[in-house]
């Protein structure tokens, strides 16, 4: 694969760090107006502003005619493997019912598991990677994808293993997570201690012995998992090399920040409710708080405190927690609309917390979440639009003229 050089971007985004954007730094971008970019073999290998710019006439040259282009979303919270989509539920939501009835009632994450485990293999992998596909054409060049619509020792092996297909037919950056502890299956609703054994001598050891997961995850929430046994679990699977990651505080106060923060979890996820100590807790954390933005509007939560959480310096992330009940979305383009409209965020904290941030809450910095040299090229060329504010701006619309994968576009 020879030079490709894209030559009179308007704008470039080239934040880049080598830790996540902390409070206040989520909003100093870094921007080369009037920039070139080239790549070759799939990497950046420079750019600069088009003052300083000379042919080396062995190059493909693209004229972005003043697009702007930076890097590709970064979705570190998905749930992209289920066997169905579950539009009764949001009916019944309207109707009046709460998520949480609706999981009483058998529905929600367990209606899931039950057709879940009757989809054959072939099957969740080909509705997976259509929704894949749509992802990455809405400009996201990495994920990260959970396990938990198992729920048995089999249907989450099963589960991973689709992962690992997908990771290795996918030309992103692909992460894995085990989520055994996402609820408790019907067969062991009498006995919750039995399933936490399940999940601790069979599951975790079987998951480890086939090298399926890079972390492990526990929704730790009222009626899911108490905090002790989030970090439990954890613990458990931290010996067996899962880095921690917790479904935390989205319906509650579950005391899910306080256990991810204690075993140094990579990131929290969701914090729709979170206390002043959580704040404190997160500001003296390298734990990354990843919001979740479109399972609060989806479900008609309130939004997670973005602002409070910049201002206690905390380390925010932003993703799209893409899943049939709470989140049936994987626009990452919506996750940055609203965290601008209803969570406070600029426009250039919400593009760091889905790219630079993202990366690091699913161990990819090095690979992707900015546009330095060396790292993948996985960039949006965007429409044409004068500043990177059209992006959350243009609501509910693909702002990505094409989309480049490892330097191609996809
Ligand atoms: O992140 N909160 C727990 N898990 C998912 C929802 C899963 C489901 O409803 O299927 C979430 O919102
Ligand atoms: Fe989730």
């Amino acid at each position: 694969m020879k030079k490709s050089t894209i030559i009179n971007i308007r704008s470039l985004l080239v934040t880049d760090a080598s830790k996540p954007l902390r409070g206040k730094e989520l909003d100093k971008a870094q921007w080369i107006h009037d920039a070139w970019l080239s790549t070759e073999e799939g990497i950046i290998s420079d750019f600069g502003s088009m003052k300083e710019f000379s042919p080396s006439g062995d190059e493909s040259i693209t004229d972005a005619d003043g697009r702007l282009v930076l890097p590709c979303w970064c979705d570190s919270h998905t749930h992209l493997i289920f066997a169905a989509w579950r539009e009764q539920e949001f009916e019944d939501r309207i109707h009046g019912l709460t998520y949480e009835e609706i999981a009483q009632r058998g529905g929600g994450i367990l209606n899931s598991a039950e057709r879940l485990r009757k989809a054959t293999e072939g099957e969740l992998y080909e509705s997976a990677a259509l929704r894949l596909n749509e992802m990455i054409r809405l400009g996201t060049g990495a994920v990260e994808i959970k396990s938990g619509y198992g729920l048995t020792l089999e249907s989450e092996l099963k589960m991973l293993r689709i992962i690992r297909k997908i990771k290795e037919t996918f030309p992103i950056p692909v992460k894995a997570t085990f989520l055994g502890a996402h609820a408790v299956p019907a067969e062991f609703k009498n006995n919750k201690p039995g399933y936490l054994k399940l999940i601790k001598e069979q599951m975790i050891p079987a998951v480890a012995a086939e090298g399926l997961a890079d972390f492990c995850d526990v929704f730790c929430e009222r009626g899911y998992f108490t905090k002790d046994e989030t970090l439990e679990i954890l613990i458990h699977a931290a010996d067996y090399g899962m880095v921690p990651k917790v479904h935390a505080n989205q319906l509650s106060h579950s005391g899910g920040i306080e256990a991810g923060t204690s075993c140094n979890a990579i990131s929290v996820d969701h914090l729709e409710f979170t206390s002043d100590r959580d704040l404190q807790l997160l500001a003296e954390s390298e734990t990354i708080a990843t919001l979740l933005p479109a399972a609060a509007f989806f479900l008609n939560l309130q939004m997670p405190a973005a602002r409070k959480l910049i201002e206690h310096n905390a380390v925010i992330a932003a993703a799209t927690d893409f899943n049939p009940g709470s989140s049936p979305t994987g626009n990452m383009n919506l996750v940055v609309s609203m965290l601008c409209v209803k969570a406070g965020m600029t426009p250039s904290e919400a593009i760091h917390a889905a790219t630079l941030n993202g990366a690091f809450a699913m161990n990819v910095q090095t690979d992707c979440g900015s546009l330095a040299k060396g790292k993948r090229a996985n960039f949006i060329l965007t429409q044409p639009m004068e500043s990177a504010a059209f992006i959350p701006y243009s609501l509910g619309r693909n702002p990505a003229g094409s989309v480049f994968i490892n330097g191609q576009p996809y």
